[in-house]
């Protein structure tokens, strides 16, 4: 059974050993992260701080999805294998012939019904409804590093709606605290947040440019289209209007996964969740804003952003293992706060890898091959290396047919959703194993001739490159290292690889004992 809340999710996790409560005093500036810095580093235990300084009663559970065991936990499998398995199933469906396949396929069609989450009416998130005396500082929110802004929100489920659609998304941005009653926005420019931000500015400007004020139609479109990567809104450049956000801090273990799914933007990542728990998320509505937020939610900050208020938000220690540098991002005002009476406050930190988000970034890599593969069929394998932090390296395998094929491969990884941000794609043939860095090494980097191999292109970059030309946008680079064929110009032999024979294998399997060396 899926866990239902953060408690449930405690309790198992106690269970299966996988959690360890630290009863000694803690601060949550900058201590906290020190010591989950050291477990994260051992792919230790999730840790449940209960003697928060400055906090008293307070709860702070961290590194909850740090190891592959508890990913596998949370998601309710033995292996990510089987939740690929899952969704080939899903993809695979034919048209039934005959009555024995319709009949086959009734529970397939059973399980599409436990994916839409369910509004409900109430929910443990509205045990304390706070309208108006309420204060983000009464949270543990944690400064992680030396050079941090301020305190961060680092694990919550952002949740907006599309302005023209009325159509859902969940996101996982971070938040930074500035005051008792506000924080950054930062929803990168290429995430669905920042799209849905720019879709309530092109409706405010659609009704500005209707409006007989000159100064209102005047508001120009390169505007609209800027949320951050240096942008600044000139004064009175934007139009006016909000957009209504609400977040959730410590939802079920599935729903927080679910918000760092790179979906397809009109897809809502509770109706992913509801896939993978098997059971669908409970919604309840929110009490100051037109949105549903998971009913079991620990804390609910509900309120907006304006469409014409950018702030500078970071530094912040992040997932590169450097600081992102502070940047111009909306910042969001919050109107209400609701919570369980004694809510237990869930985040995480990043840095140096490997950290908790490695594991998360894992299970996304695994969960989503199947998915690429319908758009790269010749794909047989993805790696993204956890020291690659996701955007920097990805290395696949693929069953070469047709010469320049590589190539191809790198062209559509560079046009699908996130896959798009990667810097470096390493392409090799299917009898390497990606998963194996040291068969990658001595494969890829024998076969190549980097002048011929290596390819160069422009486009999106990560918003946290540090080092791209410009912020959002720099250059990728593909390495071709499959063997190469005469069709593609190679005319000189290709070596075979070195292997012994199978039958001195064996004789030496048989005499190895009696050779003493062991
Ligand atoms: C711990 C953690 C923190 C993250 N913080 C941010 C962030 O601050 N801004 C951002 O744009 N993406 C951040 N991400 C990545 C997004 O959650 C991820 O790209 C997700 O797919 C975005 O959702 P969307 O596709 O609905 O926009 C973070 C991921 C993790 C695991």
């Amino acid at each position: 059974m899926p866990f239902d809340d953060i408690r449930e999710w405690i309790t198992a996790l106690e269970r299966a050993g996988e959690l360890k409560r630290v009863r000694a005093e803690v601060d949550p500036v900058l201590e906290i992260t020190e010591i989950a810095d050291r477990v994260m580093k051992k792919t230790g235990p999730a840790l449940l701080f209960e003697n928060v300084k400055g906090h008293p009663g307070a709860r702070v559970l961290i590194n909850q999805f740090g190891s592959v065991r508890r990913m596998n936990l949370a998601l309710g499998v033995n292996s990510l294998d089987e939740i690929a398995e899952r969704l080939r199933m899903f993809m695979d469906v034919k048209s039934p012939q005959g009555f024995l396949e319709k009949i086959k396929m009734l529970p397939m069609l059973a399980d599409l019904g436990k994916f839409f989450p369910k509004t409900v009416s109430s929910g443990p998130c509205k045990e304390v409804i706070q309208r108006d005396s309420f204060s983000l500082l009464d949270f543990p929110i944690l400064q992680c590093w030396p050079q941090d802004a301020g305190r961060f929100i680092t694990l919550p489920c952002v949740i907006s709606k599309d302005p023209r659609t009325g159509k859902r998304n969940v996101g996982m941005y971070r938040m930074q605290v500035y005051d008792a009653r506000s924080t950054g926005m930062h929803w990168q420019r290429h995430k669905i947040g920042a799209e849905h931000y720019r879709n309530a500015m092109r409706a405010a400007a659609a009704a500005d440019s209707a409006s007989p004020e000159p100064e209102a139609r005047s508001r120009s479109v390169e505007v609209m289209a800027r949320t951050s990567g240096g942008a600044r809104i000139p004064e009175g450049a934007a139009p006016k209007g909000k957009l209504e956000v609400a977040v959730a801090i410590g939802t079920d273990p599935v729903s927080t996964f679910c918000a760092i799914v790179p979906a397809p933007p009109d897809i809502d990542e509770f109706m992913i969740a509801g896939f993978l728990r098997q059971k669908p998320v409970e919604l309840v509505k929110c009490e100051t804003v037109d949105l549903e937020v998971p009913a079991q939610s620990e804390i609910v900050l509900e309120g907006y952003v304006n469409l014409d208020e950018l702030r500078p938000e970071g530094p912040f220690g992040d997932h590169t293992g450097f600081y992102s540098l502070d940047d111009l991002y909306p910042v969001f005002h919050i109107t209400c706060i609701t919570h369980r009476k004694d809510p237990i406050y869930s985040t995480t930190i990043v840095g140096k890898p490997p950290m908790e988000d490695a594991w998360m970034g894992k299970a996304v890599e695994r969960i989503f091959l199947p998915l690429m593969k319908l758009t790269i069929p010749e794909l047989v394998d993805v790696n993204l290396p956890i020291e690659g932090v996701f955007h920097n390296l990805m290395i696949v395998s693929i069953r070469k047919s047709y010469p320049g094929q590589a190539r191809k491969v790198m062209n559509a990884i560079w046009s699908l959703g996130q896959a798009m941000f990667t810097k470096c794609i390493v392409v090799v043939d299917e009898d390497c194993d990606v998963q194996d860095i040291r068969e990658v090494v001595l494969r890829a980097f024998n076969h190549i001739d980097p002048e011929r191999d290596i390819q160069f292109t422009l486009g999106p970059v990560d918003s946290l490159d540090h080092a791209s030309r410009l912020p959002d946008f720099g250059s990728k680079m593909g390495v071709d290292a499959t063997r190469k064929w005469p069709s593609e110009g190679f005319i000189r032999p290709w070596p075979d690889e070195i292997t012994m024979s199978t039958e001195v294998k064996e004789r030496v399997d048989r005499m190895w004992k009696s050779l003493g060396i062991d």
